[in-house]
């Protein structure tokens, strides 16, 4: 029996191509002493992954040419030589873009797949998740009556933003792209509004959303979205930088020109790395899963069928394709 891996085969010259990965067949791994052998069943595909792609200096190391892509993964364990998992528990992994994985038992978590789908873990029960609600309550402070603006809204950090500070009591306006994507983010996530940038009137279309302005700006996008919403932030506003995937492909930074927004109305604007809080996970992760367990979150998945079609998927993550968290099914 063979694994599969899709490779770095070379570093993106702006937008990432096909050319840029490999699929290969490759052997078995066998686990060592203290080690566990996992057959991989979901791949979570996401927008820090084209960071590694390329050779700069960032929080997180590249991925060198030639290597397995990262990626965290839940599993299933084949075979255990530590004694904390046993054949057939459930673990999340950050075996990467492979079919089978090796990894250190300390470096694995179990999960428990009884009460939702193991898949929960690589979207509103993992990494996005925790990202929405630390950025969200540990940054953004929301206060009940302030509005709140989260871009990329439909997606997987984006759409548990919303939903948490609508919780809150704010006024919750998503920025998403076309019209179906905003429907869902009023009609089904709840927000109270939500602009399509792609409609060309962006700073008419917030301005009309937030009649009284905007007090905590979510930033998942980043580039033309962002200098535009500084054009609307209050007086002491918050803004979480999250993400700038609007930047990821491109090969200049984008020049923003409303940074005097930032001045004269003293916004508070911090960046984040979700990995920041790892000590505080379990509080987020135990908030979270009560919201989940009483119907009070909404969560859609995108899913793509198979390993060798990681790659397609990653390209429609990164240009707006996915509707929800992106995931490769692979078991
Ligand atoms: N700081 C952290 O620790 C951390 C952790 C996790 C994620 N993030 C960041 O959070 C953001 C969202 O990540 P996610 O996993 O939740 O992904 P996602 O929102 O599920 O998917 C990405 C979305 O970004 C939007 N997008 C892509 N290219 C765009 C462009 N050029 N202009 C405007 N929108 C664009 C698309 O939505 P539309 O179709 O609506 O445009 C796409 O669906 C990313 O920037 C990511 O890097 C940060």
């Amino acid at each position: 029996m063979n694994n599969r891996q899709v490779l770095l085969a070379s570093r993106p010259q702006g937008a990432v191509t096909p050319e840029n990965f490999r699929v290969v067949d490759a052997p078995m791994p066998a686990p060592g002493e203290g080690e566990v052998l996992v057959r991989n069943l979901w791949l979570s595909l996401d927008p820090y992954m084209r960071g590694r792609m390329n050779d700069v200096k960032s929080y997180a190391p590249s991925v060198a040419v030639g290597d397995v892509m990262v990626g965290q993964t839940v599993g299933e364990v084949v075979e255990s030589r530590h004694p904390g998992f046993k054949k057939g528990d459930k673990v999340l992994t950050g075996t990467g873009w492979q079919l089978y994985g090796v990894a250190r038992g300390k470096d694995l978590m179990l999960v428990d797949a009884s009460r939702v789908p193991a898949s929960y873990y690589l979207g509103i029960l993992g990494m996005p998740g925790l990202t929405a609600w630390f950025g969200l309550f540990e940054i953004g402070k929301p206060q009940a009556g302030e509005t709140v603006v989260v871009s990329a809204a439909s997606g997987a950090v984006g759409s548990v933003v919303g939903q948490l500070a609508k919780n809150e009591g704010c006024r919750v306006v998503g920025i998403a792209g076309g019209r179906r994507k905003c429907d869902y983010v009023v009609e089904e996530l709840g927000f109270d509004a939500c602009v399509d940038y792609k409609a060309g009137k962006l700073h008419e279309d917030l301005r009309a959303a937030c009649p009284k302005g905007i007090d905590v700006d979510f930033e998942n996008v980043g580039g033309e979205i962002l200098d535009t919403v500084l054009r609307s932030m209050n007086p002491f506003s918050r803004i979480v930088v999250c993400g700038l995937i609007a930047e990821y492909d491109a090969k200049e930074p984008y020049g923003y020109k409303m940074l005097r927004s930032v001045l004269v109305n003293r916004i508070r604007m911090q960046g984040m790395i979700v990995f920041d809080w790892k000590d505080r996970y379990g509080e987020a992760l135990a908030d979270l899963g009560a919201r989940v367990a009483a119907g009070k979150l909404r969560y859609k998945e995108s899913v793509v069928e198979g390993l060798d079609n990681a790659p397609a998927g990653f390209m429609a993550l990164l240009t707006g394709g996915n509707f929800g968290k992106q995931l490769v099914k692979l078991g």
